[in-house]
């Protein structure tokens, strides 16, 4: 099911990437969940799905997009301006949400691995109470080849502020040495190689373990298969229904 959007809002954190604020009257959603959004192209409906940014009781949709040069729909999306009409499904979908984590206290921590736009969906999360009342430290590593690429950093700062000892803050700037000056915690080089190294776990000042960790991990399929490969040589396992684990993950291609 389908409904019409209007976009009543637009931010571009840079020349690339791109905040759209859309008006869509949709069923109620759980924070971490995808829409799809979708236009009509030389004649051919296209549909693409974007992780809602917004908190579930927020007034606007917002969703977080990169202009991929060579696709379909998003230099389409890119384009949008204020006022403008864009096709919306009305019920979102999706399991990257914090209900679907295994509800055991023994869990204090909660790492949120992101690169690029797989940040949208943490930054809904964190809008809501509800990590906030259950988990000692949350940790959010955002992965981004330049400073420029990094959206949402004044709700991070924001949440550092009223969070200060439950929060914490790694960017990983992979292509951008000056990024340090300005930014404290970066670290300059993939996730991976942040965990084999321990830097991050050492910056986070807590350790990854199958026993108090769970990890969401949401972005780059090849950084989420070598990040998987990596948690499960410690120990952690795949979250499943069936068999609860520590490790849930969304891929975006
Ligand atoms: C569950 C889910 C949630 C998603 N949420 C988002 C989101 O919140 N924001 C967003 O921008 N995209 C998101 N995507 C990707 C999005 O659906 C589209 O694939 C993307 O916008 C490209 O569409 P396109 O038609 O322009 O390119 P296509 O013609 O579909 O080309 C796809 C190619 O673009 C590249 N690509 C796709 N998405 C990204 C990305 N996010 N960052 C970097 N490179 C990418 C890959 O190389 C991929 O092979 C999500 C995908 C899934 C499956
Ligand atoms: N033409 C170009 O030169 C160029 C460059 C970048 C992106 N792009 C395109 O622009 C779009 C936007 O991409 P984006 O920058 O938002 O997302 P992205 O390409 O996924 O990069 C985001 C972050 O993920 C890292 N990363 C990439 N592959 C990884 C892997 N296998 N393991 C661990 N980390 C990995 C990147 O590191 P690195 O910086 O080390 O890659 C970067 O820090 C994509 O379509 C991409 O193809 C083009």
């Amino acid at each position: 099911m389908w409904t019409q959007g209007l976009v009543v809002a637009r931010r571009d954190w840079n020349d690339k990437l791109f905040t759209l604020s859309i008006k869509a009257e949709i069923a109620p959603f759980i924070a971490g969940q995808f829409i799809k959004l979708s236009q009509v192209l030389a004649d051919k409906r296209v549909a693409r799905a974007y992780s809602i940014v917004s908190a579930p009781d927020a007034e606007l949709l917002e969703v977080l997009a990169i202009k991929v040069e060579a696709g379909q729909l998003s230099p389409a999306l890119h384009q949008l301006a204020i006022g403008d009409a864009i096709t919306v499904s009305t019920k979102a979908a999706g399991f990257l949400t914090l209900d679907e984590l295994p509800q055991s206290a023994d869990y204090s921590n909660l790492w949120f691995l992101a690169t690029g736009t797989g940040v949208g969906p943490f930054i809904s999360m964190l809008r809501t109470q509800a990590p906030w009342l259950k988990y000692e430290k949350i940790i959010l590593v955002y992965g981004v080849s330049y400073q420029t690429d990094i959206a949402y950093h004044d709700v991070i700062q924001q949440l550092l502020l009223q969070y200060p000892k439950q929060f914490v803050f790694i960017p990983m700037v992979t292509r951008d040495p000056e990024a340090s000056v300005s930014m404290a915690n970066a670290l300059h080089c993939r996730i991976p190689q942040g965990l084999v190294s321990g830097e991050l776990e050492t910056r986070a000042q807590v350790d990854i373990n199958p026993q108090s960790s769970q990890v969401m991990i949401c972005g780059n399929p090849e950084m989420i298969s070598e990040v998987q490969t990596l948690l499960l040589e410690r120990g952690l396992s795949k979250n499943l229904r069936r068999a609860p684990g520590q490790i849930t993950l969304e891929k975006y291609w």
